[in-house]
């Protein structure tokens, strides 16, 4: 259950304070928004480029992708699960688990990236990806999450993801993990 930020009323009982935090502060929304446009970019840049530069946008987008479903699974869906949420939350973790198949069957060696094949399977994972980000969470999740908790207590969320985003990419930096890779 997602704690809540109260703050003490007038008359002493507490109450929500909904408030969005100042214009300069990053909350969990805005920066899983501006992910999901980083991700469309990508989707943009793969369509375009050919051979080398392909294969480098194709990588980016399924370790931005890999990050972004991390921090949403470990951080925001158990922050933001309230009764009014709990079964989108779900259907969300089900479309991360589909969306990943559906990458690494991308990523099989077989298929040759400047291929129509591969063009159609990623034309079809842009459009799942495209629903689950914008349809289920920016049209649907989100605006819930918007009205039900206050903006301090997404901005903390906000940190908690970042937080993570920085150990994972120190965690993949390590000699140990390159060597692993
Ligand atoms: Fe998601
Ligand atoms: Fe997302």
């Amino acid at each position: 259950m997602a704690a809540k930020v109260k703050a003490k009323g007038s008359n002493g009982r507490s109450k929500r304070r909904r408030v969005r935090p100042a214009d300069d502060w990053l909350d969990a929304v805005d920066l899983l928004e501006a992910q999901h446009r980083y991700v469309d970019r990508l989707f943009s840049e793969i369509e375009r480029a050919r051979g080398a530069r392909k294969t480098q946008s194709f990588d980016e987008l399924a370790q931005v992708l890999a990050l972004h479903t991390t921090i949403e699974a470990r951080i925001f869906y158990p922050g933001v699960k309230t009764p009014a949420t709990e079964e989108l939350l779900r259907e969300s973790a089900q479309e991360h688990l589909a969306m990943e198949r559906v990458l690494a069957d991308l990523r099989d060696v077989a298929i040759e990236i400047d291929s129509h094949e591969f063009d159609a399977k990623l034309g079809l994972f842009k459009q799942e990806v495209h629903h689950h980000a914008v349809d289920e969470e920016e049209r649907t999740l989100f605006p819930i999450v918007r009205a039900a908790l206050d903006g301090d207590y997404l901005a903390g969320l906000a940190g908690e993801m970042v937080a993570l985003m920085v150990s994972i990419g120190r965690r993949r930096s390590e000699p140990s993990a390159l060597a692993r890779q």
